[in-house]
């Protein structure tokens, strides 16, 4: 008998729009499951968004909505997204499905009665003016290996080491600034090291016989090799799954502890007959899809959750782990602008199975690949319509113009009839394995082929001679175009249905491929695609350029990055150290911030006290000769040695708090990310007749433009 299918492709994380790099792995399900469909194999393809941890908490806060307010909102943009790309999930589902707390509540008790979850007591960084336990990546300080200041505390940003928070030299809390301090708290491990002796014997055997892609078995060995150590799996937040454990009230579960067992609530939530696909291992086969960077997650920790429960789950049988897409010769970006992204595929006018080719052909199936909008013109240019399309085109207006569209019944060549056979073959072993750029390939192929024999043929000289041997022709291209609408139909559905119908077959599956049947009156050609025109102004549009921006778009790009607001001087003293500096203390709205700046010789202290004055607000807070400095002071200054004349930037009539805008730019919803001061030096703001603007437009507060008096022409900084 044959085995089920259960097909999965990586949870997107709902708060990140889904780039072309991304699809990848929802499309290979996709076609996978497509082609297990067509075989006969009972498949069930599940996806859906991954939706809890700190990112999304974050976010949430910042944008003033609940973190549930803010998945509703992405995940319809996720489900749309894959709609548009034709995916068809037999479920798409949410980790926030209340279900998700009960498949993953029930795991972890029965790991924690395996004896498989340990009570350790550990330190972690607590920020006192947040209140709140740190999580690793919200801590900021000096890399204790490279002494780079860009580290963060589960990674420094410079060398790329691994790093634990309390590592970190002068850890900083990533919101605040403040100096965490090292507390104690309980958290709860999953024991990989105990469960390794299962893992290690369960690894050897299913990564053969499901024949896993060559970089999952690489780095599963090496993470097996490097020796496994316990791992976290609680946390302190709130927006997550809540440990059902005495003592642990107030944490939830590591977002990745409970992402892959998304795919099996997702599943609960589609069928009560969720079992029979998670727990019968005897009749399943589990085939997962994912980016090369979630491998050990789906090949080490998830797996040693099933395995350490001491249930009988279904486990994975084939990993499909593809490597990195990348965009125009640079990672997809989307704060950059680089990159095209689902959202923004649609609007380029490209139907859907003109990307799904694409993809497909060029699948980043064993090594990185590289996508270039001339690529796509030139793969779907050239092999689908010059190639596919053309066969199509030119074999159905053969016979409508020679044989009113009606072939009779008879013989097929044999050399094409054997031809066929080999091709399906070929394309099924790849598919089977998904390997889904070869398949794609040999799909292509075949159609070469009948264009080779078309053209060898030459029909139009035939058919003065001997119509029935051109007929004998029509009869094999014919029975060639059916095999193409039925391999194709997993990558380009659309398409190869209308393929199908165009050689009279409304649905097709894998197995008429190969079928021999009479020839039916063919409908009459429509036209089948329409090549791409120009792609020149899609690569201007989405890739970044530096020398092409408009003035426009670097002001909004100041607005988009900048922060600035307005605060006013409640106290100032001089710096112990530097006899050039001032350190001031700054209400802005309600928040006290300590800048330290360098207007000595230029105002006296007296002169600033009690003045309204433009902050940058989201500078990165630095030491500066040992004391905290919390953003800066904007002022214009002209001249240099003693001709320098600094002016600070003072805003009597403004609102302490109010923000600081552009005109004619929006300024965005969230407020911009912090920054670091090189970043703000780089941005070109000025001093122009006694205006202060960023290329052509102005700074304005509550309306009114910011004005200088001394510096008429000068930098800003
Ligand atoms: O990398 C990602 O987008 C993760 N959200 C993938 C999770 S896969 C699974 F475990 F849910
Ligand atoms: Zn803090």
């Amino acid at each position: 008998m044959k085995k089920k299918r259960l097909v999965t492709s990586a949870l997107p994380y709902v708060n990140n729009i889904p780039h072309l790099g991304n699809l990848v792995q929802v499309l290979s399900a996709d076609v996978f499951s497509r082609y297990c469909r067509s075989a006969g194999y009972e498949t069930l393809y599940v996806c859906g968004t991954d939706e809890y941890g700190t990112a999304t908490e974050t976010r949430a806060l910042q944008r003033g909505v609940t973190p549930q307010e803010l998945c509703d909102h992405y995940h319809a943009i996720h489900r749309d997204i894959y709609e548009w790309f034709n995916i068809g999930f037999d479920k798409f589902g949410r980790t926030s499905d209340p279900i998700q707390t009960e498949v993953t509540q029930s795991i972890f008790l029965d790991l924690d009665r395996e004896g498989y979850i340990n009570d350790r007591v550990i330190e972690q960084l607590f920020c006192e003016s947040c209140d709140t336990f740190l999580a690793d990546r919200f801590v900021e300080g000096t890399c204790p290996h490279c002494g780079s200041d860009d580290a963060r505390g589960d990674q420094c940003n410079s060398c790329g080491k691994l790093l634990d928070p309390t590592e970190l030299i002068n850890p900083r809390c990533g919101s605040c600034g403040e100096t965490p301090e090292v507390r104690s708290t309980h958290h709860l491990f999953i024991d990989l090291p105990q469960i390794l002796p299962k893992l290690e014997s369960w690894m050897d055997d299913a990564s053969v016989r499901g024949f896993w892609a060559k970089n999952a078995i690489q780095m599963t060995k090496s993470w097996i090799r490097d020796g496994l150590k316990e791992r976290c799996i609680t946390r302190d937040l709130k927006w997550g799954i809540p440990v059902p454990k005495e003592g642990f009230e107030d944490k939830v579960f590591y977002v990745w502890f409970d992402a892959p067992i998304g795919y099996i609530s997702i599943t609960a939530g589609y069928t009560d007959q969720w079992e029979s696909w998670w727990k019968n291992p005897e009749q399943v086969e589990l085939y997962q899809f994912i980016g090369k960077d979630n491998i050990p997650f789906h090949t080490v920790i998830f797996p040693s959750s099933l395995l350490g429960s001491g249930k009988n789950w279904t486990m994975l049988h084939h990993m499909s782990s593809s490597e990195y897409l990348n965009y125009e010769g640079g990672k997809f970006s989307k704060s950059n602008n680089h990159g095209v992204f689902g959202d923004q595929v649609q609007e380029t006018g490209i139907p859907a199975d003109y990307w799904r080719f694409y993809m497909f052909y060029n699948r980043p199936e064993k090594s990185d690949v590289n996508f270039t909008w001339d690529d796509l013109k030139e793969k779907v240019n050239g092999e689908l319509i010059g190639n596919i399309g053309n066969l199509v085109n030119r074999t159905l207006s053969f016979a409508h113009r020679f044989y009113d569209g009606t072939i009779a019944d008879g013989a097929i060549d044999q050399e094409i009839l054997d031809q066929v056979v080999t091709s399906v073959a070929a394309v099924t072993q790849h598919v089977d394995r998904a390997e889904l750029r070869d398949g794609l390939r040999q799909i292509c192929a075949l159609s070469s082929y009948g264009n080779k024999i078309f053209q060898a043929a030459e029909p139009w000289k035939l058919i003065k001679e001997d119509s029935l041997a051109v007929e004998q022709l029509l009869r094999g291209l014919i029975h060639i175009i059916k095999a193409l609408a039925t391999l194709l139909a997993p990558y380009i559905p659309e398409s190869a249905q209308k393929i199908g119908s165009l050689v009279g077959y409304d649905t097709l599956t894998w197995k008429d491929a190969l079928e021999v049947a009479a020839p039916k009156a063919l409908p009459t050609v429509e036209k089948l695609f329409t090549p791409i025109e120009e792609v020149e102004s899609f690569r201007k549009k989405y890739s970044k350029q530096e020398d092409t921006v408009t003035l426009e778009e670097t002001a909004q790009a100041f607005m988009d990055e900048i922060d600035l607001r307005i605060g006013t001087i409640t106290a100032i003293d001089k710096h112990p150290e530097a006899d050039k500096l001032y350190v001031e203390t700054i209400m802005v709205g309600e928040e006290e911030r300590q800048i330290v700046s360098g207007l000595v010789g230029h105002y006296t202290m007296e002169e600033l006290l009690g003045k309204n004055v433009v902050v940058v607000y989201n500078l990165k807070p630095a030491k500066l000769r040992g004391v905290k400095s919390q953003g800066m002071l904007l002022a214009a200054s002209s001249g240099e040695g003693d001709d320098e004349v600094v002016e600070v930037l003072f805003v009597p009539q403004a609102q302490s708090g109010s923000r600081v805008a552009l005109e004619g730019c929006t300024p965005p919803e969230e407020g911009p990310k912090r920054i670091k001061i090189d970043r703000f030096f780089e941005i070109p703001l000025r001093a122009e007749g006694n205006f202060v603007k960023v290329s052509d437009s102005t700074l304005v507060v509550e309306g009114t433009p910011l004005r200088t008096e001394k510096v008429a022409e000068g930098t800003v900084g």
